[in-house]
């Protein structure tokens, strides 16, 4: 995280005196993006380097689903699971990905491929079921979607 520190300071430079809690979310996004992930070591080298107190890190990092703390697999594949995509098919559809992976949400692939998530609504509602693979949205999806989306990954 150390090397990051001369980004983190421009950051700072944006924000008054005193609000370094809201410095937090930010570099923590930018650790992620970094290491993929947010390691313990970061969290402790975060709460040094801003002097907030390490539950509100924590807190940062247990609210946002999206800052993950363990690595993940080089394709992220995230399944919307909310009412709307419930209503369409979220669930035939996160147990073909069950399946077709061999992996349950929150787990990687053995080849470090592919790891599963289910998500709550990724605010796409209209456009149900959704998947998101990495940064990337994909709408009305079905099994045969999704075959032929993660057939053509490296
Ligand atoms: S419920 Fe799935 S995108 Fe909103």
């Amino acid at each position: 995280m150390r090397h990051l520190i001369p980004e983190f300071e421009k950051m700072k430079a944006r924000y008054p005196a005193g609000f370094e809690s809201s410095l937090v979310l930010p570099c923590l996004r930018r650790i992620q993006d970094d290491r993929g992930f947010v390691a313990d070591s970061d969290i402790d080298g975060l709460v040094a380097y801003l002097g907030v107190p390490r539950v509100q890190v924590e807190e940062v990092l247990s609210f946002y689903t999206q800052l993950r703390r363990k690595p993940i697999g080089r394709w992220h594949v995230q399944t919307c699971r909310n009412v709307s995509c419930s209503m369409r098919g979220a669930e035939r559809l996160i147990d073909h990905l069950r399946k077709k992976l061999g992996v349950a949400p929150g787990e990687t692939t053995a080849d470090g491929r592919f790891t599963l998530s289910t998500v709550e609504c990724l605010g796409s509602c209209g456009t149900a079921p959704v998947v998101m693979l990495n940064d990337a949205y994909h709408e009305n999806m079905s099994a045969e979607k999704v075959d032929a989306l993660l057939g053509g990954l490296e």
